[in-house]
């Protein structure tokens, strides 16, 4: 495997068409509240925009839609597989963004001092080094542009009623994510890497999404079902078993969760420090 991809390795899923699933539908169904909060955060027509680790490119597509009609969106993506799906998805598309190769502790394919606004969604949590990607996300971004951060913290993550071994569950996907070098816990942490790595005005808000907004089905499969990924062949039994037991509670109507994500943006100062 890749280093450089840290704790996620698309090509390697148990299923890779259930995984590209789960990102379409995590993207669509947070894009409504996403959009307003990116807007909030600087994002605006004509700004040159890049979507780092933009996976299949969703997202990519839906901010080229803001940044419309001047604006430029290049998303960014080191997966061969992913890059190939965003390609596919942008074929034929007039108002489409750009999608270029590049691994975001180098991003070699960006010019430095070009970016207005870098959108980095759900890639820091998985890399060894995020101070390194913030690094080279500061060198690629104008002076006065701004970097903002969509990231996991799962002790966002509650439920009721109390289902057996969950706890259990998430606690072990949070080990074996670390053990790949990643860090489910990472949303708190953000405003703080921002600032030791030269960024300043640091804007916070933590969004939380739950049963009410969203069906018990969708909700465990966008925030919970995807972490067996996570979970060790001999632990298997008691982990699905657990996940079977949230979905009982959810076809009968006895289920809530709730969870939560951190929106962080930082600028990068118009002088150097
Ligand atoms: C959880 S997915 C998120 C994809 C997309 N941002 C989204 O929100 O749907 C993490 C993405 O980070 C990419 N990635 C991981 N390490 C990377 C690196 N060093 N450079 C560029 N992309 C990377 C993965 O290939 C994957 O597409």
């Amino acid at each position: 495997m890749d280093s450089r991809l840290g704790s996620y390795n698309y090509g390697a899923f148990s299923s890779n068409a259930e995984e590209l699933q789960r990102l379409r539908r995590q993207a669509e169904i947070a894009w409504s509240m996403e959009e307003e909060y990116l807007v909030a955060h600087g994002l605006r027509n004509g700004l040159t925009v890049v979507d780092l680790a933009c996976g299949p490119g969703i997202i990519s597509g839906l901010i080229k839609r803001e940044v419309c009609p001047d604006g430029t969106v290049i998303g960014v993506e080191l997966n061969e597989a992913l890059l190939a799906q965003a390609h596919s998805l942008a074929e034929g598309v007039g108002d489409a963004p750009e999608f270029r190769a590049g691994d975001v502790y180098e991003l070699d394919c960006l010019e430095d001092e070009s970016v207005d606004f870098a959108y980095c969604r759900f890639l820091l949590q998985h890399l060894a080094e995020p101070a390194r990607a913030l690094q080279s996300i500061y060198r690629k971004l104008r002076p006065g542009g701004r970097v903002a951060i969509l990231e996991t913290d799962d002790s966002l993550f509650n439920c009721a009623p109390e289902i057996p071994d969950m706890t259990r569950f998430l606690e072990t996907a949070i080990a074996e994510q670390q053990r790949r070098g990643g860090d489910r816990k990472i949303g708190r942490k953000l405003a703080g890497l921002l600032w030791e790595n030269g960024f300043h005005d640091a804007r916070t808000q933590v969004v939380t999404i739950n049963t009410d907004m969203i069906s018990g089905d969708e909700f465990l499969n966008i925030t919970t079902s995807f972490k067996l990924e996570l979970i060790p062949a001999e632990d298997m039994g008691w982990a699905r078993a657990c996940l079977d037991r949230a979905k009982e509670a959810i076809d009968n109507g006895s289920f809530f969760g709730q969870t939560g994500v951190y929106m962080v943006s930082a600028e990068r100062p118009q002088t150097d420090g």
